[in-house]
């Protein structure tokens, strides 16, 4: 990026005084931390800088400690880095066609960050500003972190005034809670927040995950077209490359689907998820086929989730030196379909004033 660094970048870089620019925020000064939940010898870390998950520690079957999701070692790297690493992701999550919705008659348009359409709630989404901390537990028997964020009218194109809220909650032994809802104050409004961990249960730096497996509880998927816009089918998955309903080791499988982009390949699609969306239900299980053996069960109360292999990653400079090539994780995004705004067939993502969105994801390790 050419230029001068935003404002916004250098207040942080000092961890000095921050007025979210046009934020109806109360004013006065936050600054960005790191906060850990620890239970034994499992621990997480969040940053209030994008609501973001910074790291997951935990044993293998031998005792040894690693972390398991790709990120940065400094607030710096996450606020300049596009990868999403861990954040909190909204107004609205994945794309949005033409940057453009309808809603009670009324044309809004919103930030143009990914060809011609929006992508991750915009330029500066939820992952790319100050959140609150509300309450902090770092120990004890159930470690949580509340974050709190006051979306305001019209931000990135949004309509109405939106009250964020995200729980991280060491909820049982070695298990990840995440509580989100959303209550709309003024206007209706689309939301869909979702968690953008990349997980790699060898380790972040260890490579690849070819040799683990996934399974998608899901036996419909959402296609698209070349710009990545779902056409609108709600499709069978029996017969296809996204046939992930017994587990299925990544490896060879992941060279059969095209990564949405000439010469790239490997998931990046929304899986319908079986079963109604009202309570948890299992989503996903992942088990590492290396030496570690950890494997993670998520559980979520979401229409859908977005399966992606990192297909784009290339040569990040990550944590500890680690450096993150093609396919170094996947994600599990669960989530509303995408672009569910222009698409009346797939379940509604509007939120009206007085309205709670609601999101709960269970991650629940083992090794
Ligand atoms: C910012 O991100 C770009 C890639 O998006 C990277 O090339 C550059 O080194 C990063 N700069 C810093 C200071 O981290
Ligand atoms: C949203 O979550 C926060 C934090 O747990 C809680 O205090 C608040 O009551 C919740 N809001 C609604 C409307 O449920």
């Amino acid at each position: 990026m050419a230029g001068a660094p935003p404002p916004l970048l250098l207040a942080l870089l000092g961890l000095a005084a921050l007025a979210a620019a046009g934020a109806t925020n109360a004013a006065g000064r936050k600054t960005v931390g790191v906060y850990e939940l620890r239970k034994g010898d499992f621990s997480v870390r969040v940053t209030n800088w994008g609501a973001t998950l910074t790291s997951v520690v935990l044993p293998d079957s031998k005792g040894n400690l690693a972390d398991v999701v790709l990120g940065y070692d400094t607030i710096a790297e996450y606020v300049n880095g596009s990868a999403y690493f861990g954040a909190l992701v909204g107004r609205v999550a994945n794309r949005v066609a033409n940057a453009r919705f309808v809603l009670d008659g009324k044309v809004y348009h919103l930030y143009r960050n990914d060809g011609k359409n929006a992508l991750h709630g915009g330029k500066r989404g939820f992952s790319k500003v100050i959140w609150t901390v509300k309450e902090y537990v770092g120990s004890g028997d159930s470690p949580y972190i509340t974050l709190y964020y006051h979306s305001f009218d019209g931000e990135e194109g949004f309509p109405g005034d939106l009250d964020v809220y995200v729980t991280y909650r060491l909820s049982g032994p070695y298990e990840l809670s995440l509580r989100m809802n959303a209550t709309a104050l003024s206007r209706a409004t689309p939301v869909n927040l979702v968690n953008h961990a990349y997980w790699n249960l060898g380790g972040h730096g260890s490579g690849d995950v070819l040799r683990h497996t996934v399974q998608l509880l899901a036996s419909r998927y959402t296609p698209v077209d070349a710009g990545l816009i779902p056409t609108g089918a709600v499709a069978p998955v029996a017969g296809t490359p996204y046939d992930l309903r017994a587990p299925t080791r990544l490896g060879a499988r992941l060279r059969l689907v095209s990564g949405g982009k000439a010469g790239v390949y490997g998931y990046d699609t929304n899986f319908a998820v079986d079963g109604e969306a009202r309570a948890l239900r299992k989503v996903a299980a992942v088990r590492d086929g290396g030496a570690s053996g950890r494997a993670l069960e998520l559980w979520a109360d979401q229409p859908g989730v977005q399966f992606y292999t990192g297909n784009f990653l290339a040569g990040v400079k990550g944590k500890g030196g680690a450096v993150y090539g093609q396919h170094a994780a996947l994600c599990l995004e669960t989530q509303g379909f995408p672009d569910a705004v222009n698409h009346p067939n797939f379940p509604s993502q509007i939120v009206r004033p007085g309205q709670v969105y609601r999101h709960n994801m269970v991650f629940k390790f083992s090794f």
